[in-house]
């Protein structure tokens, strides 16, 4: 279940639906999809995409989305702390980025530029389309990642990342992941 945090405000918000509403005031997305399995890590990208069909097919025909894929990052990952660099600074993309999480769990931030830094922490069951242009940076955490998560795109090539050199997120980098 999504927590959302304005950690300059001390404001959290817990309610998926109250969610939904602060993203769709700012044009965001934010869904909650449901499915009754829970895949161990011998799931394959196949079994994990039509498990979700029922929402992942007409998600993607509304939007025009043409890929679909799974990403998976655990402990094992190889390279993790490069990986989590490239996610870390913030970043805009030409396409919208869009991530269902599938199980574990990270912090989506957003820089809106007109209101204070807020973040989202996306877990089992929740889907967020971050817009095209839309300044941000995703954190899985230092140590023990866990991200199983479908990832949406009209073509891959729209979501090389353009830095912005801000450094934004470093004023971040001491928030603690709510429980
Ligand atoms: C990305 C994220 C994680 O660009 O922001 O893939
Ligand atoms: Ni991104």
């Amino acid at each position: 279940m999504a927590i959302l945090s304005i950690p300059e405000k001390n404001i959290e918000l817990r309610n998926p639906s109250e969610i939904k509403a602060f993203f769709e005031e700012r044009n965001l997305l934010f869904d909650q999809w449901s499915c009754d399995v829970i895949f161990d890590d011998r799931a394959t990208q196949e079994e994990i995409l039509s498990a979700y069909d029922k929402d992942l097919k007409p998600f993607m025909d509304n939007g025009g989305y043409l890929t679909a894929d799974v990403i998976s990052i655990n402990a094992l990952t190889e390279n993790y702390d490069a990986i989590r660099i490239k996610f870390l600074a913030e970043h805009t993309h030409s396409e919208d980025e869009i991530r269902f999480f599938v199980d574990g769990q990270g912090l989506f931030w957003f820089n809106l530029e007109n209101e204070p830094v807020f973040n989202l922490l996306c877990q089992r069951g929740d889907l967020i389309s971050v817009p095209a242009g839309t300044k941000h940076w995703f954190d899985a955490g230092e140590s023990d990642p866990f991200v199983k998560a479908i990832r949406i795109f009209i073509h891959m090539s729209g979501w090389v990342p353009e830095y912005t050199q801000s450094g934004l997120e470093k004023k971040f980098s001491d928030f603690n992941v709510p429980q």
